[in-house]
């Protein structure tokens, strides 16, 4: 079968471990394959995919190859695939414009972006090399905020013929107004901004789900998220959060029986701590009422490694993209969409979002 031929911009921790993933899975098979939610899509394995183009604007980056810029700093992920083999593709400078924050120039240069002297590419030089490399995906992995620049790329996408991931919290494929172009295109885009496999997310719907089934009304609930890695350092500049916390509130209030009052959730990233690195702690609570009123509450501490969680979920929209490119189909992809992103165009609970991305990938739902 046909390698998936994939284009990345933003080579930092969850793309490090995406990539160290891909080669992870080669020496497993799918008796001894641990972590992954599907072993096979569509005969697809999780090391049916290749980068053949890589976009970034750190120094340490741009100009490497792929599988050595993935361990530069500041990249801080761990390394559970030190060998990546050589891919032959080089990161090229991507375009700056808003992905670089003014703030993460105070920071010491192992903790922060540092900008390449390499003039940045245009927009003609970008779509050339997703045409050229024969990229059939383009997955967007750019920093919180970095509105004009995700546009940009997927712009660069739209006029290369490319389908996209959108990874982070630029609503693309939830704005009408972008989906409308992925549609009349007939590319399929799945977006926006990645469920971790095991996060605060998946966690906090999971049990708002379970108020509901068990007739416990949720009354007020907070998520406290804290990291040590650039996505963090970058989310201290809250002006770039809007997005990030429409998102992972969204997440929870579209699965709670009552929609709160805003002043009752609280969901958002909450902190810098550098010697976290890449592992990312998540405090929750969750205050409700069970039956006679009867007060209850419940806390929760989750610690996981950031990016090789939400590398377990792009390994299938990976895939689940390629399904519809095989099968001609294009637009919003409803199903994976819902099961594997925060923002999805349309939110479904997480059994159903379920339910339709395997029916997606047995054929019986088009998109
Ligand atoms: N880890 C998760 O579970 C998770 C979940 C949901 C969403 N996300 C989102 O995914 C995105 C990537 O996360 P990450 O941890 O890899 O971040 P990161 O900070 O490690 O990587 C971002 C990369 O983008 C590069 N970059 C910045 N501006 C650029 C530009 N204009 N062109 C090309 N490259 C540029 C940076 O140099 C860096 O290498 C973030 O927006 C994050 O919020 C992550």
């Amino acid at each position: 079968m046909d390698k998936i031929r994939i284009a990345i911009a933003g080579i930092g921790n969850c793309a490090s471990s995406l990539i160290q993933g891909i080669e992870y899975y080669k020496s497993k098979d799918e008796n001894d394959a641990i972590g992954l939610m599907h072993w096979d899509i569509g005969g697809y394995k999780p090391f049916d995919i290749e980068v053949v183009a890589a976009f970034d604007i750190d120094k340490r980056k741009v100009g490497k190859d792929v599988s050595e810029a993935i361990y530069e700093l500041p990249n801080c992920t761990a390394v559970f695939c030190p060998d990546v083999p050589k891919a032959d593709v080089k990161v090229r400078m991507g375009c700056v414009l808003d992905g670089f924050s003014e703030h993460m120039n105070t920071y010491d240069e192992k903790r922060t972006f540092l900008l390449s002297d390499e003039p940045e590419a245009t927009k003609e030089e970008i779509i050339k090399e997703l045409r050229d490399s024969g990229a059939e995906i383009l997955l967007n992995y750019l920093p919180v905020g970095s509105e004009e620049a995700t546009r940009f790329y997927m712009d660069c996408a739209l006029e290369a013929g490319v389908a996209c991931i959108n990874n982070m919290p630029v609503f693309i494929a939830s704005d009408p107004t972008w989906a409308k172009r992925f549609e009349e295109k007939g590319i399929p885009i799945i977006g926006d901004d990645i469920k971790a496999q095991l996060g605060a997310t998946i966690t906090h719907r999971t049990l708002a789900d379970l108020f509901n089934k068990r007739g416990v009304r949720l009354d007020r609930t907070y998520q406290l998220n804290t990291g040590g890695n650039t996505d963090f350092l970058n989310m201290l500049n809250r002006s770039r959060l809007a997005s990030k916390k429409e998102s992972k509130t969204e997440a929870v209030q579209s699965v709670v029986a009552q929609r709160m009052d805003d002043d009752d959730i609280h969901v958002g990233p909450s902190d810098y701590v550098p010697w976290q690195n890449d592992n990312k702690v998540c405090f929750l609570r969750m205050e409700g009422r069970l039956f006679g009123d009867v007060p209850m509450n419940l806390e929760l501490r989750l610690s996981v490694e950031d990016s090789p969680n939400s590398a377990g979920v792009v390994i299938d929209a990976i895939r689940c993209c390629k399904l519809a490119l095989n099968r001609g189909t294009g637009g919003i992809l409803y199903s994976p969409s819902s099961y594997f992103m925060k923002h999805p165009p349309k939110q479904f609970t997480d059994d159903e979002a379920h339910k339709m991305t395997l029916e997606f990938i047995c054929g019986e739902r088009p998109n």
